[in-house]
């Protein structure tokens, strides 16, 4: 079997994991969650997600027509570390949904062009029109965290942006933009399981670029720049909305159902939104 990288995530796992570490890893029951903390033990069962999801997509669609009828400029940004699962969650958004209506935005890296511009430049063209509904696969805030760990940008340009991104984000939602923030939060057993499994899967292998590879030895340099992004960027007209993601499909549910909830279309039913789950989805304060 061809690996990308040349196997380089199974290499790092063996020279670096622990080995009783690994062995849990590797041999945990498909439907354990990894991660201790998470709040709990078991995966979420498929049956029950689907039951759940789908009551949701019929929410969507009811919001997304209101979304259009009325106009609303819709803005739902995803952050978190590789494999948290941005992807995933924001095509589980869209399922039902028009293309046309609901779009993608996930920018490559800039451009000299891009580069030579002021930093925000070229996600504003990406910003919603009326009647739209945007999902961003990361975005702005790659300055504050994936382009300072990396070294792409210099700590003067970094400092630049948080003087400037709770303006930005207070103009745009002044403006009427409804603007969503969520940090997809992954544990490191579930991040290295995934990247694991996308290195053997060829369905998954297109997910992993170096920045995968080499961003899975700076662990902690994250940490240190995702709490230096919260703490200065949790607005009261821009709060981050955090999803403990090491179970996928409560994330994805917890998800759909906060950006319901804020929402008054038409024709809504709170009983098929349902409760949200306060341990898997709140402020930045359980980020850990
Ligand atoms: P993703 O995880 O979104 O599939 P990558 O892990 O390859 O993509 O990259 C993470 C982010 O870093 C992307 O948003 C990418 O555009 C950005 N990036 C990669 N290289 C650079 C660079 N040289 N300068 C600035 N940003 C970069
Ligand atoms: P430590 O034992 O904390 O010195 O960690 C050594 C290395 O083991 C880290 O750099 C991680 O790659 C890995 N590691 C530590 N704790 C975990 C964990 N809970 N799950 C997965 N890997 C871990
Ligand atoms: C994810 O699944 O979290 C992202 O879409 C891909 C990545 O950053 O590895």
């Amino acid at each position: 079997m061809t690996r990308p990288f040349d196997g380089a995530i199974t290499k790092f796992f063996e020279d670096t994991v622990p080995e009783n570490v690994r062995d849990a890893i590797e041999n945990a029951h498909k439907d354990d969650i990894l991660n201790p903390n998470y709040p709990h033990q078991k995966r979420m069962k498929r049956k029950h997600y689907e039951e759940d999801l789908e009551k949701l997509q019929i929410e969507l669609v009811k919001m997304q027509a209101w979304a259009h009828e009325t106009g609303q400029r819709i803005a739902i940004v995803f952050e978190g570390r590789d494999a948290a699962g941005k992807g995933g969650t924001i095509s589980r958004f869209r399922t039902n949904l028009n293309p046309r209506v609901a779009n993608v935005v996930a920018l490559s890296k800039p451009t000299d062009t891009e580069s030579s511009q002021w930093y925000f430049q070229r996600y504003i063209q990406h910003l919603p029109s009326g009647g739209r509904i945007t999902f961003f696969d990361r975005s702005w805030y790659n300055r504050a965290v994936v382009e300072h760990v990396f070294g792409f940008c210099e700590v003067r340009q970094r400092t630049a942006f948080f003087k400037q991104v709770n303006d930005f984000e207070k103009l745009i939602t002044g403006d009427g933009v409804k603007l969503f923030k969520f940090w997809l939060n992954v544990g490191r057993a579930e991040q290295l399981r995934r990247m694991l499994k996308r290195e053997s899967d060829p369905l998954k292998q297109w997910k992993l670029s170096w920045i995968d590879v080499e961003g899975l030895g700076k662990w902690e340099e994250y940490t240190k720049a995702i709490a230096e992004t919260f703490q200065k960027t949790h607005t009261h007209h821009a709060p981050w909305t955090v999803v403990r993601s090491d179970d996928k499909k409560r994330a994805r549910l917890n998800a759909i159902r906060s950006v319901l909830n804020e929402l008054s279309y038409t024709g809504k039913d709170v009983h098929n939104i349902g409760k949200i789950d306060r341990q898997v989805l709140g402020g930045p304060d359980i980020w850990n």
